[in-house]
């Protein structure tokens, strides 16, 4: 069987935030390959570095210095705007708050990313309507978030990660705030998005309970990759 396609390569990367006239080291001469259709969980202690490695991958930050390539596309040289439409057409975002619009139903919500496609309504609607019934929520879609349980929220907030097809999904500790059986229920959901879909997920997580879900597990600590892609389940 042939190697699985490298979708991100990341090559002694750093990132330092300025404060003032200092210079904070947050990653330290971070390399990882991520292959096409992995599930990796990033670990560590609280301030390691995760969310902003996560942050980099998903073109929310830009690195210091180092190669970050998703997909053979070298994000840290796009500009501003290139990158906001590179995250819009490639990347699903789950955080642990959900981050939904509570001005928005669960429909709508799922269907914001879409507006910025040129689908038409009826094309919209369809896929909104596919996406809500993967993740069980065909009879929540006119409720607004308010009205749904955190565990529905986040299930909603999945469903909008996916309905632009990106390429990669990145997770911000998603079941962070969730009771177990809602836990449960997400990551059965993310497992599902690999497995069947194929999508690959980079999930940030303290969840011993969520690294299960993961085929590989990954350690920072102090900004520095201390262990490199333990085997969770079957690869
Ligand atoms: N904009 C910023 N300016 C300066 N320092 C920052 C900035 N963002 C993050 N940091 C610092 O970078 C370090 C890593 O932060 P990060 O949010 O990546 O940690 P984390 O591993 O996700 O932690 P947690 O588990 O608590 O979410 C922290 O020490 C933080 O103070
Ligand atoms: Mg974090």
């Amino acid at each position: 069987m042939s190697e699985p396609q490298v979708l991100v390569e990341i090559k002694h990367l750093s990132k330092s935030y300025t404060r003032g006239d200092q210079d904070v080291p947050v990653l330290m001469d971070i390399t990882l390959d991520i292959p096409q259709g992995d599930f990796i969980a990033l670990m560590g202690p609280s301030g390691s570095g995760k969310s902003t490695l996560l942050n980099l991958i998903a073109g929310i930050d830009k690195p210091s210095s180092g190669l970050l390539r998703v997909a053979g596309l070298d994000i840290a040289e796009l500009s501003e705007s290139e990158l906001a439409d590179w995250r819009a057409q490639n990347v699903g975002f789950i955080f642990q708050f959900y981050n939904l619009m509570p001005v928005l139903t669960a429909f709508e919500n799922v269907e914001l990313p879409l507006m910025l496609t040129d689908l038409s309504r009826s094309e919209r609607k369809e896929r909104v309507q596919l996406a809500l019934g993967l993740v069980g929520l065909s009879d929540r879609m006119t409720h607004y978030p308010n009205e749904l349980s955190g565990g529905q929220q986040q299930r909603v907030a999945i469903a909008r990660a996916i309905i632009t097809d990106p390429t990669l999904i990145v997770a911000d500790e998603p079941t962070g705030d969730l009771d177990k059986k809602s836990a449960e229920d997400v990551l059965n959901l993310l497992r599902k998005l690999n497995d069947e879909m194929g999508k690959t997920i980079i999930m940030v997580t303290h969840d011993p309970g969520a690294v299960k879900a993961a085929k590989h597990v990954t350690h920072l600590e102090k900004g520095e990759l201390i262990e490199k892609t333990k085997v969770m389940r079957d690869a």
